[in-house]
């Protein structure tokens, strides 16, 4: 049998098996390069998004970007924003963002989005559809062929008032995709998690495609219980993906 040559394995490159988040953080980095001066900035919420906040906090002490307005989407990116000095506002004082970035859990070949996992998919979703430019940053394990097919959680946003009736409409909504509806429920101490905006989060499983997206969408927005749902349809303009082989960025 052939034997390797130790002194030719000794000299191929080493082979650099990068982490989840290594992957996160180069994809994170490569957004940043889109930010400029004086722009207003939705700030995501996320272990990605941290990432990008954590670099535009070192770019602003450099002196590399100034005049930055951070527009955070959860009270965790708030506090690491602002322990990184990057001046913030909301929505109400400035309703147009120049541009704003964020991770997400699924994207479809069409980059259309699930979100909110991290549990921040509304205030997400205000500020991202307020941005002229919403970058997506993922590492290539988010990429899936169609939404909610990796077989994780689809999270709904609803009002505790109730929940296990509107779980259950949620379900019944998606009984042809093979739905099973969740409450989701802290790790810490099993009670339901509370989102930033005192409500519950209905985590939806999927068996099969839902197919529409858009009439999905719609049809859960109809249930009066429900707040928002976690896909956003046709809302990032620019893609960067982080794997194995490089980071990509696609426009749409
Ligand atoms: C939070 C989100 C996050 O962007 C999403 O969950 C991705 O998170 P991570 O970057 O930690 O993988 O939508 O509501």
């Amino acid at each position: 049998s052939k034997k390797a040559n130790p002194a030719a394995v000794m000299s191929s490159p080493p082979h650099l098996i990068l982490t989840q988040d290594e992957l996160k953080k180069i994809a994170a980095y490569k957004a940043v390069e889109f930010v400029e001066s004086g722009m207003v900035l939705g700030l995501g919420t996320g272990t990605t998004a941290k990432h990008a906040i954590d670099r535009i906090g070192e770019l602003l002490r450099q002196g590399k970007l100034a005049n930055i307005i951070g527009i955070p989407t959860s009270t965790q990116t708030h506090e690491q924003a602002s322990s990184l000095g990057i001046p913030l506002s909301d929505l109400d004082t400035h309703p147009v963002l120049d541009l704003a970035i964020d991770g997400a859990d699924e994207v479809d070949p069409d980059m259309n989005l699930v979100k909110g996992r991290g549990g921040s998919l509304l205030r997400e979703k205000m500020i991202e559809g307020c941005c002229k430019k919403f970058v997506v940053i993922v590492d290539e394990s988010k990429l899936v062929a169609y939404v909610g097919g990796s077989g994780l959680a689809m999270p709904v946003e609803i009002v505790p008032f109730c929940w296990k009736f509107t779980a259950q409409k949620l379900q019944s909504l998606f009984e042809e995709s093979g739905c099973v509806a969740k409450l989701r429920v802290s790790a810490e101490n099993g009670e339901p998690y509370v989102t930033d905006n005192g409500n519950f989060i209905i985590d939806l499983y999927f068996k099969k495609d839902i197919g529409d997206l858009r009439a999905a969408g719609d049809a859960m927005l109809r249930l009066a219980g429900v707040v928002e749902h976690g896909m956003f349809i046709d809302m990032a303009t620019t893609l960067i993906v982080a794997g194995e082989f490089g980071v990509t960025v696609r426009n749409k």
